[in-house]
């Protein structure tokens, strides 16, 4: 049955935790699907509106700013601003990119909160939670850490694991230690409200698992019917934390506890709606309690159950929300062949991509729609990054706009020629273009976004192909008023791009339609092709696209290596205290200061050295392991520690009489150990 048409649209984009930058993980998976898909409906007249903003709750944050001693909103306030400022400058068109630590999220949140209250929709229980005894806190969320009974991940956190996406809760993590402390945490009683889940499972599975079973993504749908058949249970949605929208009800025992984050995160889009319509002087509610509007969450898959179940069952309860038609949410986004990760700093980070490639933010949204973890995870990599910037945007759309502007500023002085008589091609040609708006719209309603870029991409490439196969460069010689009718059906392929292109890449839209000098059409008003008349003078043409140069994608590449490295380095565990031992033992050993006479490598050995040493009782071989981090030459002089009482041992035929002493860090860096004085060969180290 065909739908009726909504009225309006609520998109929704998942709301960025504000403890971190937004890496290409985020903007494949969620942002920049949505942004083509608000644009799009845009294009198509309809009334939009596009929310995001910053989730400024939950523990992350509150972890971060303990790490780094500053306070959550220090925390919140930094990561705002850069996320904002970033999403702007990759052309993110939000209507509103609020906060959730406004007055107008605390008030909206505490609301909902209290007329679920009051409804009697929640169910009050005294449990037993952790608690963390050296600091006196419960341990909520991702202050609590353990193995997943699910999965057996060792890293899950206490509200999910991150590994299968299931959503957890404390008690049934297994070994359990604190984030803040790393101990054992003990169990304490607490009160709090939960959300019998389970009340709504007849109800879910009618809404979702009978009435979208066609219209989901599969990804989406297996992931709620797995949770529903595995069973629901009541989920608390308030917590023993000082950071967050107070429980807004008074003499209950409410006292120092706030909302779960995914309790007021969701509803984090209605106060930035509401935000919105007041600064627009309209009225917020149709785009979220009207039946004639159209509700579409843009998220990640560790999102879906938020989304799918609890924030729905959340306004099933209150009573007067609309909800999700659509909840289209991707799948993961790796890097080089690795799992993009934060703590690992295997990720490529948007605020530093902007500011390293600029003018490249089109190539970016490009490569990440051509390439989107629609139905699968999906690789990221520079090269392919290079080559679909320079075979696919630059020498298919790019080559193509570019000669048609070039070849009609040469020859008609770049003013609009007239067209003549069409050929059995052209007829094609237009009748093929006529059909491109349709084709990516119907791609896009139903959230295949890869495929609907494709579909622009054929249009750019019919145009190319249709130049090339024509050659009006050869004929202009010999048949110049021919040559005006193929440039005029370019020129006509061209202004149509300038508009279905915009959803996915609106700065080159956007310069396209400059250099054409028009204005962007409505959606259904392309695939024309008399939008251009006869003598319209175009503006100097430019290049759309740049070549990008192997030296740009190695050194990016490197630069992901070299971060990872540092990380990696930054992380490395020093090693913990061997057994104690007596003084006997150690007395034991005769170190002394020597030092290197002469160095030469053992031949057919990657790693040896053979050393004379002037240990001040004697000059001795040496044979030791150091030659990957020493070249002979370097060391000779050198001033050393050895251990000259270690029994003589023969390697590689060379007798080695005692030790050099080495310090190594955790990463494998080596180093002498050597007196900071100059003292004489012989002295004794005690
Ligand atoms: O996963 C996240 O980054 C969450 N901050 C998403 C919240 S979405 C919504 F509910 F606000
Ligand atoms: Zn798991």
């Amino acid at each position: 049955m065909e739908k009726k048409q909504p009225k309006r649209y609520t998109v929704t984009a998942a709301l960025p935790y504000a403890n971190g930058p937004i890496h290409i993980g985020h903007l494949a998976g969620v942002y920049v699907p949505a942004d083509i898909y608000s644009r799009y409906l845009r294009a198509k007249g309809r009334d939009v509106a596009f929310i995001c903003g910053s989730d400024e709750h939950g523990v992350p944050i509150t972890l971060k700013a303990k790490k780094e001693g500053v306070s959550p909103q220090e925390i919140v306030d930094r990561y705002h601003k850069l996320n904002y400022e970033s999403f702007e400058k990759l052309g993110i068109s939000f209507d509103v990119y609020s906060r959730t630590s406004k007055p107008i999220h605390h008030e909206t949140a505490a609301d909902f909160f209290k007329k679920l209250y009051d409804k009697d929709k929640f169910i009050e229980k005294e449990e037993e939670n952790y608690f963390d005894e050296e600091n006196q806190q419960f341990l909520a969320d991702r202050y609590i850490m353990g193995t997943c009974p699910q999965c057996s991940y060792d890293k899950a956190y206490g509200d999910q694991c991150e590994s299968c996406g299931t959503a957890l809760s404390p008690r049934e993590l297994i070994n359990p230690v604190s984030m803040i402390s790393g101990n054992k945490p003990v169990l304490r009683k607490t009160k709090h409200w939960y959300l019998p889940l389970e009340q709504y499972e007849g109800w879910l599975r009618k809404w979702i698992l009978e009435g979208h079973k066609h219209d989901w993504k599969s990804n989406v749908y297996g992931q709620v019917k797995s949770w529903i058949d595995t069973g629901l249970k009541p989920r608390a949605v308030t917590r023993d934390l000082d950071w967050g929208v107070k429980v807004p009800v008074e003499g209950a025992g409410a006292e120092g506890k706030v909302l779960y984050v995914w309790f007021d995160a969701p509803i984090g889009y209605i106060s930035a709606t509401k935000e919105w319509a007041e600064e627009k002087g309209i009225d917020w509610e149709p785009y979220w309690k009207s039946e004639d509007s159209k509700l579409v969450h843009f998220i990640g898959k560790d999102n879906i159950v938020f989304h799918c179940i609890i924030f729905p069952v959340m306004m099933k309860a209150e009573g007067s929300y609309i909800l999700p038609d659509n909840v289209p949410a991707n799948e993961f986004l790796n890097l080089e062949n690795d799992k993009i990760s934060t703590s690992r700093n295997w990720a490529v980070w948007l605020h530093e991509f902007l500011e390293e490639l600029p003018g490249k933010e089109d190539t970016l949204r490009y490569v990440l729609t051509a390439n989107a973890p629609e139905a699968k995870d999906n690789d990221f990599t520079w090269k392919d990054f290079q080559a679909r910037n320079n075979n696919e945007l630059l020498a298919i759309f790019g080559n193509f706009v570019n000669r048609s502007m070039v070849l009609t500023k040469k020859y008609y002085d770049g003013t609009m020629p007239q067209a003549g008589e069409w050929t059995e091609e052209d007829k094609q040609v237009s009748e093929e273009v006529k059909t491109f708006p349709e084709r990516i719209a119907d791609k896009i309603e139903n959230y295949k976004l890869r495929e609907a870029l494709n579909e622009m991409m054929m249009l750019a490439r019919l145009g190319n192909k249709y130049l090339t196969d024509n050659e009006p460069w050869k004929l202009q010689k010999t048949n110049p008023e021919r040559v005006k009718t193929i440039m005029n059906l370019s020129l006509q392929i061209c202004a149509n791009l300038s508009t279905l292109a915009e959803p996915f890449i609106p700065y080159t839209a956007e310069r396209l339609r400059r250099m054409l000098n028009i204005e962007m059409l409505e959606w259904d008003d392309a695939g024309r092709i008399d939008i251009i008349s006869e003598g319209h003078q175009f503006n100097k043409p430019e290049h759309l696209f740049e070549k990008i140069e192997d030296e740009v994608v190695t050194g990016q590449k490197n630069k992901l290596i070299e971060a990872r490295k540092a990380n990696e380095k930054t992380n490395a565990k020093v090693k913990p205290a061997k057994e104690n031992i007596d003084f006997e033992t150690f007395s034991g050993m005769d170190v002394r200061i020597g030092e290197v006479l002469e160095a030469e490598k053992v031949p057919k050995t990657k790693k040896l050295l053979k050393l004379k040493i002037d240990t001040g009782i004697d000059q001795r071989t040496v044979v030791s392991g150091i030659a990957e981090y020493y070249k002979p030459e370097e060391i000779v002089g050198k001033k050393v520690s050895i251990l000259v009482n270690l029994e003589p041992k023969k390697i590689k035929g060379i007798e080695s009489k005692g030790m050099i002493l080495m310090a190594e860090d955790a990463n494998g860096q080596l180093s002498f150990i050597q007196p900071d004085k100059n003292l004489d060969n012989g002295s004794e180290v005690r």
